[in-house]
């Protein structure tokens, strides 16, 4: 098939790569002209792990190429169907933008030759039904089909997802989607375009759900005789619960689940529907950043102004630049308010991306850098270079009093304890249970 994917971020730039590579020839439509250029260059304008690699592959093919808009993708051939994989970013009221959507809906609904129509975005539920009352003869060919992939495997997820759901009206439009996806051999969902939609915002309230609840679990267990790893560890193996995503930390902080949470607690609202859980989630959510910052100020003495506070790792996750709701983002400006002096380092940023990310803060080229002579430091993101750093070297290099607040959890803590460190983390992580056999007696 001959497909254009409008929309080349994180969801459809690798599924024009996923839909090249499984055959179809795909032209990907950007309106950025930097994230275009960008691509036209053969680099991808988002980072995905692997993603440079296969780009380039399906670039040798011949089966991929990149243009500015809709028309310049149609104008010499026409497309079979068209995929819109566009931002629905929150309104300053929480809701969804849908502008983009609805742009996008419109120029897809002007194209000759009856192309087969596949939203992507996130949308509230009765999204499609309203884009269709306004360009009802999409009706027979329209599908919403929402994205699951999760960034660091997005490609992964496209190549083999866990289910594929697909709201219409029409059993044709039905039958050429499941062309469109040959390959593609999970389960199928198919329903209204209104319950695709739910099942998207639905999905995505579960996994912040957990999120929040593992944090609340963690609150429950900073005190007394427990040790928040084994609990974690307890609970998740039961296989009606699951480990993925019951992680305490600094809470949910993709480009997801902030504002699909937000903006189905606005839906609800709109409808006077309660919906208490929901809330408590977001509500768990948004007051991580300032535990986090509490919990540094009780450990210093109850004052943060003046002391250098080492902010180590920007992202919310190692495998994601994507920034727009990372916990720094809140965190940083929370510590500005009460006089730190911020450095901030992460070791997939260069100067300038630190600089444009904490225009306050100091930006540090080296962990050692940013460590030396900091009163504390808060890691924000689990990378690697943190996880399997010489802390036993690092914290000595600390200026009193050597706060070193593990906001993931991710730090060896049996190490952390040997150091003069006061090392915080979310939860009781206790020293004992990975510490070393004692040394026998002689
Ligand atoms: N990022 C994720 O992990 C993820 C996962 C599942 C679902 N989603 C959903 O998928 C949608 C897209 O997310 P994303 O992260 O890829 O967004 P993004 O902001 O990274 O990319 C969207 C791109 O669309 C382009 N664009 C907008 N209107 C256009 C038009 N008319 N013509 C050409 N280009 C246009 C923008 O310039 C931008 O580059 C959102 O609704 C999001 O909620 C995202």
């Amino acid at each position: 098939m001959r497909v254009a994917v409008i929309g080349q971020g994180y969801v459809g730039l690798t599924g024009a790569v996923a839909l090249a590579r499984h055959g179809h020839r795909v032209v990907g439509v950007e309106q950025d002209g930097e994230r275009l250029s960008r691509l036209r260059a053969g680099e991808p304008a988002v980072y995905e792990p692997g993603l440079a690699e296969h780009l380039a592959s399906v670039l040798r093919t011949g089966r991929l190429d990149f243009v500015g808009c809709l028309e310049e993708a149609t104008a010499a051939d026409p497309v079979d169907a068209v995929l819109l994989s566009v931002g629905t970013p929150p309104a300053p009221d929480g809701t969804a933008n849908l502008s983009h959507v609805r742009q996008a809906v419109r120029q897809a609904a002007l194209l000759e030759g009856s192309p087969l129509v596949v939203l992507k975005s996130t949308v509230p539920p009765g999204t499609s039904d309203a884009l269709l009352a306004e360009h009802p003869h999409l009706r027979e060919r329209y599908v919403y089909n929402p994205e699951f992939l999760n960034q660091g495997r997005a490609l992964d997820d496209w190549q083999a997802p866990a289910r594929t759901v697909v709201g219409t009206h029409a059993p044709a439009a039905l039958a050429r989607c499941r062309e469109l996806y040959a390959w593609v051999s999970c389960p199928w969902v198919t329903t209204t375009p209104a319950s695709a939609e739910m099942i998207k915002y639905a999905s995505n309230a579960f996994l912040a759900a957990k999120i929040s609840f593992a944090n609340e679990v963690a609150g429950l267990c900073a005190d007394g005789d427990l040790d928040i790893d084994d609990v974690i560890l307890g609970v998740g193996l039961d296989p009606r619960i699951g480990p993925a995503l019951l992680t305490p930390g600094t809470g949910f902080g993709d480009s997801c689940l902030p504002k699909d949470t937000v903006a189905l607690a606005h839906w609800a609202r709109e409808r006077n529907i309660d919906t208490p859980l929901l809330d408590a989630t977001i509500e768990t959510n948004v007051r991580r950043p300032g535990l986090l910052v509490r919990t540094l100020l009780e450990s210093a003495g109850g004052r943060l102004n003046g002391l250098h506070v080492a902010v180590l790792g920007l992202r919310y996750e190692p495998w994601s630049d994507d920034l727009r709701a990372a916990p720094s983002r809140a965190v940083i400006p929370l510590l500005h308010e009460h006089d730190a002096v911020v450095r901030v380092w992460d070791p997939a940023m260069t100067a300038e991306d630190l600089r444009r990310a904490a225009p306050r803060a100091v930006a540090h080229p080296s962990l050692a850098s940013a460590v030396s002579g900091a009163h504390a430091v808060l890691v924000l993101t689990a990378w690697p270079e943190l996880t399997g750093a010489d802390w036993e070297e690092l914290v000595p290099r600390m200026a009193e009093p050597r706060i070193v607040l593990d906001a993931k959890n991710c730090l060896p803590a049996p190490v952390l304890h040997r150091t003069p460190a006061l090392y915080r983390s979310v939860g009781n992580r206790r020293p004992s249970r990975q510490d070393p056999a004692p040394e026998p007696a002689a």
